[in-house]
Formats: structure tokens, C-alpha cells, sequence
């Protein structure tokens, strides 16, 4: 059986969340490959509105298990929380949450390397979300890391305080001023570290494959959107890790040729959060109208997101680094009532026209070259099926799968989870 993908094809935030709960009842396991509590993955459904970071979406369902898998960064202080959260609306979690032994944790003072890092960037600083991500991604990378089976040995206390005062000196290293009070913080990683043993640590790779083996349904979470890729994004300007198709493969143990369908999802404009070029980022009151009817605040640090249309040349790059067969259209409602919706379908990069993604996209370098649709006047938000959707709208949906020649599968109309129009 094969392991399916889902990912964010844009900067983020496209409503994976939301998708991988509608879609958990089609699977047996829910797997997140990468990331950590930079994400906030929203779901909405039975009037009540959650927040996940690092549990994956299909929580919320009574029959599929839920793993973290060990390309994941887990801090035990935000998980918690998150699981503090799950406990109010009666969710048992013990049976079905698993953690890798693989997964590195991220430690009261990755998040303080992190505030310092960006402190010292000044102007040019990423506009990470500062959970330690980067710090504890090099630590792994750099084989300093604490990781989730650590904590079954005697001596974990002891790598962790190694690990710790070597953080307190490279602090000493940035020239700016961070206030922290240690004990404090130590206290709280490590009331987390005892409500994170409450669960069951497995060899996911072990686990995931035999599941294979069994005929299991597997769906893998991304984080993030491709454009955030450490290798593939608009870096500096992205996070730490593998957020398109290959990352599922180190993140979980799973084989590429294990991997079916890969969805792709995305916006239909777009929006990012943080630092880094958006070559159709809007300054006006398009943009204004959509940040405000879309209600795009960040799901994790409440930070206003940046809006635009939609990019037709990014989007074909994210689908072809990750292979992507089927694409969901999130938040098309959010368009109801522009006269005219653009998209940009070619940039003008050094005096010619073209239809790739450069290596530099900054403002400087590249201008967006639009294609202009009619717009759609009709509230969307009740709708339940393709044939009723204007017939503006399905123009532009068509466009969109002629010029990806991907499948639009989803038309997503709402943020609960039964705004959701399957084609
Ligand atoms: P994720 O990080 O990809 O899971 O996405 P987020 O949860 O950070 O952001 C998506 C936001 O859009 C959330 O507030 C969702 O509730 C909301 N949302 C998802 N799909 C739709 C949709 O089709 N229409 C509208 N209006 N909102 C949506
Ligand atoms: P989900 O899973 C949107 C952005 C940050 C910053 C950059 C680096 O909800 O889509 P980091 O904290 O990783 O060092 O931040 O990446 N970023 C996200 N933007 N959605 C996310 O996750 C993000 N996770 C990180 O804003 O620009
Ligand atoms: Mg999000």
C-alpha cells in the first residue's frame, strides 16, 4: 500500500490543517514528516475552532493513529499545551498519538539562539516564528541534538545541561541583549518532558513500514509550503527543513517508491508571513480586502500575513519539485465580489519574459506579468456542489488546470470542515 502526501505548495499556511482532517476518514494513519511548532494547522468543525502545532491534524478522529514522525522538532514545553488543549475538549490521545524516538527536541535554549540570531540580523532577519526551529534543525544537522529516546536513558538530565551551557556560551557570542531566566524555563521543558513520556515513543520507520507491510492507509502531513523549503524556497528567507515531497521520505523512514499521490495544496491568491520576496504581493486594497475577509492573521504568532494573487509560475515549481497529481483550491470565497481576479503568469526577469522561477526574486529583479479573469460576485460559503459554482469561478479553475496540468480535486468554500466541494 502506498503513502499518500499532502503539502502547502505556496509560503505556507494554505489549509493543510483543515484538508487532512477532512481527508482522515479515508486513512489509518496520519503522519507529520518535518517541522514543529512554527506551524499552525487550523481546524474547524462542530462550532469549535483548534489550534495544532506539531500534533498532526487526524487527531480529531476516533479511529486513526496520529505519529510524529522523526524529521519533526518537538518542543515538549508547546506540546503540553497542545495536548492540555485536546484534554479540554475530551480527546484521548494516549492510544492514538506516537512519537518517534528519532524526533530531536527543541530546548528552552534553541528558542533563546533563535530570538538572538534574529535580534542581531536587524533588518534582515527571516521573521521566524522564533520556536527554536533553526537552532535545533542545526543542531541535528551539526549531531548535537537531543532526541525523543534520549529521554528513556539514565542520563538524559546530563546531555541535556551539556547541551544547555553550550548554548548559554554561543548566546555570549551575539552582541545583543536577551533576557531569560534559566530556571524557569527549565522547570516548564521539563514538566513537558513528563507529560511527553505519558506517551508512547516508537522506532516510527519500524512502525510505518510494517503498517505498509499490513495494508495500512497512510497519509503524511507536511508543514510549511515548498517556498519555505530549506533547498527549494526563496532562502534565506524560509525554514529549516525538507517541506516538499522528498522530506516525507527522511522524514518518516518511507521508501519513494512507497509514496501514491502526492496533493497539492494551495490558495487561491496567495499569502506569506515573515521576511523574503513575494513578486505579486499587493500593496493596496485588494490586498487589504483580502487580508481582511480572509482573516489572515497567523495561526501561530498572530502576525498580519502579506497578500497577493495568486503565482502561477511559483506554483508550477512547487508542483513539479514535488510531484504533485492532484491540487486542492483553498479559499476561493475569499474572492467573491473582486471585479477583476489576476494571476501572474510569467515574470519579466533581466528584460525577457519568462515562465520559470528564477534564482533571485527579488522586487529588483523580477516584475509579475498578469492575465486578468471576470470576477465572481457569489458568496460561496454555502455551496456544496461543483455545479453550482460560478461559472467565473470554473474559468478560472479551468485555467488553472490547463496551464499545472494537475486535476483540481478539492474546492475548499469555508474554513469548516464541511465547506468542501470534492470534484
Ligand atoms: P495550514 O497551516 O496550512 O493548516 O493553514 P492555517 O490554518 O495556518 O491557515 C488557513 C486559514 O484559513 C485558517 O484560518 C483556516 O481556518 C482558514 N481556511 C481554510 N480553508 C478555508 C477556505 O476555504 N475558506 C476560508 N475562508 N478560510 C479557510
Ligand atoms: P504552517 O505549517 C507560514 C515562516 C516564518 C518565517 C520562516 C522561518 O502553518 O503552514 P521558522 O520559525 O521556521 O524559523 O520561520 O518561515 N513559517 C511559516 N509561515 N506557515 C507556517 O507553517 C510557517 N512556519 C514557518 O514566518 O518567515
Ligand atoms: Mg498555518
Amino acid at each position: 500500500m502506498a503513502v499518500d502526501l499532502l503539502l502547502g505548495l505556496q509560503w505556507g499556511d494554505e489549509g493543510k490543517g483543515k484538508i487532512v482532517d477532512v481527508l482522515t476518514k479515508n486513512y489509518d494513519i496520519i503522519a507529520r514528516f518535518q517541522g514543529g511548532p512554527n506551524a499552525g494547522h487550523t481546524l474547524i468543525f462542530d462550532g469549535h475552532k483548534h489550534v495544532l502545532h506539531t500534533i498532526p491534524s487526524g487527531i480529531f478522529h476516533d479511529t486513526a493513529l496520529n505519529v510524529v514522525g522523526n524529521g519533526v522538532v518537538i518542543d515538549p514545553v508547546i506540546f503540553k499545551r497542545e495536548l492540555e488543549n485536546l484534554d479540554k475538549h475530551n480527546i484521548n490521545y494516549t492510544e492514538k498519538l506516537l512519537i518517534s524516538r528519532k524526533a530531536h527536541l527543541i530546548l528552552p535554549t534553541h528558542r533563546l539562539l533563535d530570538a538572538a540570531s534574529e535580534t542581531s540580523k536587524g533588518k534582515a532577519k527571516i521573521g521566524s516564528t522564533l520556536k527554536g526551529i533553526g537552532p535545533t534543525y542545526m543542531d541535528k544537522t551539526g549531531r548535537n541534538g537531543m532526541r525523543v529516546g534520549d529521554l528513556e536513558l539514565e542520563n538524559w538530565r546530563d546531555k541535556y545541561q551539556s547541551l544547555t551551557a553550550k548554548h548559554i556560551k554561543m548566546l555570549d557570542f551575539f552582541d545583543v541583549d536577551i533576557q531569560y531566566d534559566l530556571k524557569e524555563l527549565e522547570e516548564e521543558f521539563c514538566a513537558g518532558v513528563e507529560k511527553l513520556r505519558t506517551l508512547q515513543f516508537i522506532d516510527s520507520e519500524e512502525f510505518l513500514n510494517n503498517a505498509i507491510k499490513e495494508k495500512k492507509t497512510i497519509l503524511a502531513e507536511g508543514a510549511q509550503g515548498s517556498l519555505l523549503d530549506i533547498d527549494f524556497g526563496t532562502y534565506p528567507f524560509v525554514t529549516s527543513s525538507n517541506t516538499t515531497a522528498a522530506g516525507a521520505c527522511t522524514g518518516l523512514g518511507v521508501a519513494p517508491n512507497r509514496i501514491g499521490d502526492v496533493f497539492g495544496i494551495f490558495k487561491a491568491y496567495t499569502t506569506r508571513v515573515g521576511s523574503g520576496p513575494f513578486p505579486t504581493e499587493l500593496f493596496d486594497e485588494d490586498g487589504a480586502t483580502m487580508a481582511k475577509v480572509g482573516h489572515e492573521f497567523g495561526a501561530t504568532t498572530g502576525r498580519p500575513r502579506r497578500c497577493g494573487w495568486l503565482d502561477l509560475v511559483a506554483l508550477k515549481y512547487a508542483i513539479q519539485v514535488n510531484g504533485v497529481t492532484q491540487l486542492m483550491m483553498m479559499k476561493g470565497d475569499v474572492l467573491s465580489g473582486f471585479d477583476t481576479i489576476k494571476v501572474c503568469t510569467s515574470y519579466k526577469y533581466k528584460g525577457e519574459e519568462i515562465t520559470h522561477l528564477p534564482y533571485n526574486i527579488e522586487p529588483e529583479n523580477v516584475t509579475p506579468i498578469f492575465t486578468e479573469f471576470k470576477g465572481w460576485e457569489k458568496d460561496l460559503t454555502s455551496l456544496t456542489e461543483e455545479n453550482q459554482l460560478p461559472e467565473s469561478l470554473m474559468s478560472y479553475i479551468e485555467f488553472i488546470e490547463k496551464e499545472t496540468e494537475v486535476p483540481i480535486k478539492i474546492v475548499s468554500v469555508g474554513p469548516d470542515r464541511k465547506q468542501t466541494i470534492l470534484r
